[in-house]
């Protein structure tokens, strides 16, 4: 056995003593959260001074530009760093090729635009996929059942040009498809994107965790029964998650996610072991709303509980987090 776990001996040895009071407690404590770990995501819709609920994510709401502006200045006030974007599209507007995704005036472009203009020093992240554009609701290009791979590329390295024209500081490849961090890596460089950072979803899985935000911008009307299960990673596996860590860095990633966060601390750890790059976790749509109808149903303190679980994020190796209840959590920090 390691010498380290053999030098204790009760009595001389007692644990409790650092325990005992909340200064020895803080004092010894080996993690902690700021709010400038968070990152807030935001759900935009098209309209004017517009909040609408989303029944499966209690106290999280679409809102338009204007009042996405709002909720910015809270988190700026906050100081929480960055902001998500993820947008609510028209049904009228969602086509088989997902091609609204590459109009530089859609919803997304001008809400990075405005938030932009008033709010220039908040970090702005925007997702790259097609499933708020697909009438199928597919990440990609769908043929013959099949999402294509290199298609897809093709128009998601064009969708992180035109968002990072508009604004967009980091570009966050959410799709899975194989060799697009490379594709949009070379077109940034090329086309005078130096700056703009890739975070790339990397361990995406597979989750059952995603139901409420397929419902926030919805997107599983257009899903229906299907599944992502032939690009989003197999949640049984941890290895495969590290090849695909390492060929985003090699491809050009500055940061890699995983995704979904609290049942996936082990990959979050490896990761963090095996590489030296910022891993950030995304605590996802059906982590949080369970927080908020145990809330709801009084089984749980969900602002401890939230920040217990964040916590445990950031002692798995996270360097940041993505939280729903950002601003309800930077309050008691
Ligand atoms: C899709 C995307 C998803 C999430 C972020 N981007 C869902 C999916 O893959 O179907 C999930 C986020 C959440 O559940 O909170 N590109």
């Amino acid at each position: 056995m390691n010498k380290r776990f053999t030098i204790g001996k009760f009595p001389r040895t007692r644990l409790r003593r650092n325990r005992q009071k909340k200064w020895t407690r803080d004092l010894v404590s080996e993690n902690n959260l700021s709010s400038k770990d968070l990152i807030l995501p935001l759900f935009v819709i098209e309209g004017k001074k517009k909040v609408e609920n989303i029944n499966s994510i209690p106290s999280i709401k679409r809102y338009s530009i204007d009042q996405i502006l709002k909720k910015t200045e809270e988190a700026c006030k906050h100081n929480i760093p960055a902001i998500a974007l993820f947008p609510y599209i028209n049904k009228k507007l969602k086509t088989t090729d997902g091609r609204e995704a590459l109009n530089k005036n859609n919803l997304i472009c001008k809400t990075i635009r405005e938030i932009k203009k008033r709010f220039p020093d908040i970090g702005l992240i925007c997702d790259v996929a097609l499933d708020p554009y697909t009438i199928h609701g597919h990440d990609g290009i769908l043929k013959n059942g099949n999402v294509l791979n290199d298609e897809t590329i093709e128009i998601l390295s064009e969708q992180a040009i035109i968002q990072a024209e508009a604004g967009a500081d980091i570009i966050a490849p959410s799709d899975m498809m194989d060799g697009r961090i490379g594709v949009i890596r070379d077109r940034l460089e090329t086309e005078g994107f130096d700056k703009t950072i890739i975070l790339s979803y990397s361990a995406k899985f597979a989750s059952n965790f995603y139901g409420p935000f397929r419902d926030a911008i919805g997107s599983n009307q257009t899903l229906g029964k299907a599944d992502k299960k032939t690009y989003q990673m197999d949640y049984k596996n941890s290895k495969e998650a590290l090849r695909e860590v390492a060929m985003d860095i090699k491809e050009g990633a500055d940061m890699v996610m995983v995704k979904p966060a609290l049942p996936y601390l082990d990959i979050v750890n490896k990761i963090n072991k095996e590489f030296n790059i910022p891993v950030l976790a995304y605590q996802v749509s059906g982590e949080f709303s369970l927080l908020k109808f145990g809330e709801k149903e009084k089984i749980i303190n969900y602002t401890e509980c939230l920040y217990e679980s964040l916590i445990s994020i950031k002692r798995a190796g996270s360097s940041a987090i993505f939280c729903y209840g950002a601003i309800d959590i930077a309050k008691i920090l």
